[in-house]
């Protein structure tokens, strides 16, 4: 694929989104970048509030196949990844494969379901490829999780482990909409669907194949320039040395801030990354991966996002970035 189609597939998949999901454009440009940087993306807000409608368009747009796994307290491990079953005609073990065998996997209300189920999507989402019974099964490429999960206050919630929210590259929230005019919108767009669920009327911009080239595309053509690789470096180094802080960043939190980065740029039809690529997405692709020291946990002044904003704030931003 060309460099200069990467950014009219791009706005086009943006057009197409927001014809059915009613939110500011920077939200679905985010979901975007996050997924051509091969990214899973957690949305995270009250019930209600277009989490699965955008998933689900979101998908439908790219064209991916996509199932959906709604998780519930009995879920069982074997029901994501599958299982091995008797067939008594054949008298053989086959494998029933289970819904991470797709593109895009809508992983809705993950959080509602114990641990042990939740870290079931663990192998699956770090390494791409899932053990069942002791087989090693490659997952499609792309393999891109978009799931969502209520506040975790909320009753009858499990916490995600550490481990599993480290793998998510970015965690966004939809939000409310802003304006009466917009709650407005919600209203007439969905009496236009005349159904619930708009999935099946919204066409599909790209498929499996032009949506991974746009990946390669993006991976194998924006520069990034040594600065802002020292950038990104600083901002990671300084999460791990705040003194509100038990844990900082991973390293994969910096690999995933520079991927997104590439990707943002592409999408606004760069083929450079600059320093405000960076800060668009330092808070959704750091703030989930840093915990807060017990004694700070529930001070309602000092959360994680608000530690990425002061980097932000105070970390000298380069000034001479080349663009090639
Ligand atoms: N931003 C939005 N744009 C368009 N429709 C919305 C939006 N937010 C909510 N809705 C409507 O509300 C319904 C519920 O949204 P849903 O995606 O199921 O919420 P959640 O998954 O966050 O609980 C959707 O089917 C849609 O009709
Ligand atoms: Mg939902």
């Amino acid at each position: 694929m060309k460099f200069d189609e990467v950014n009219e597939t791009c706005n086009k998949l943006l057009d197409t989104i927001g014809n059915y999901f009613v939110g500011e454009r920077l939200l679905l440009q985010k979901v975007l970048a996050a997924a051509l940087a091969n990214g899973h993306v957690l949305f995270e807000d009250n019930p209600g509030l277009g989490k699965t409608l955008l998933a689900k368009a979101f998908a439908k747009a790219t064209g991916c196949d996509y199932k959906r796994i709604q998780f519930t307290p009995d879920l069982m491990p074997a029901d994501i990844v599958g299982t091995k079953v008797w067939k008594s005609e054949k008298e053989t073990l086959t494998l029933e494969k289970g819904p991470v065998f797709t593109h895009i996997l809508l992983a809705d209300e993950i959080n509602r379901s114990p641990p042990k189920v939740q870290s079931a999507l663990l192998e699956c989402m770090a390494e791409r490829q899932v053990t069942i019974e002791g087989e090693t099964h490659k997952l499609e490429s792309p393999f891109l999780v978009l799931a969502t999960q209520n506040p975790i206050e909320m009753e009858g919630t499990y916490p995600l482990p550490e481990a599993q929210m480290d793998r998510f590259l970015i965690k966004l929230s939809t939000g409310y909409v802003r304006t009466l005019e917009l709650e407005a919108e919600i209203l007439k767009r969905r009496a236009g669907w005349r159904r619930d669920d708009p999935v099946d009327l919204i066409p599909s911009v790209t498929n499996n194949q032009s949506f991974q080239a746009l990946q390669e595309t993006i991976e194998k053509d924006v520069y990034v320039d040594e600065q802002i690789f020292t950038y990104i470096s600083k901002i990671v180094r300084a999460t791990r040395e705040n003194s509100y802080v038990e844990v900082g960043s991973s390293p994969r939190g910096g690999l995933s801030l520079s991927k997104i980065t590439k990707a943002n740029a592409a999408i606004n039809g760069r083929d450079y990354v600059v320093p405000d690529d960076v800060k668009l997405y330092a808070k959704d692709v750091l703030t989930h991966r840093i915990m807060l020291r017990m004694e700070y946990a529930f001070e309602k002044n000092i959360t994680s996002a608000k530690i990425v904003e002061d980097i932000l704030s105070k970390t000298e931003v380069p000034t001479q970035v080349t663009r090639r």
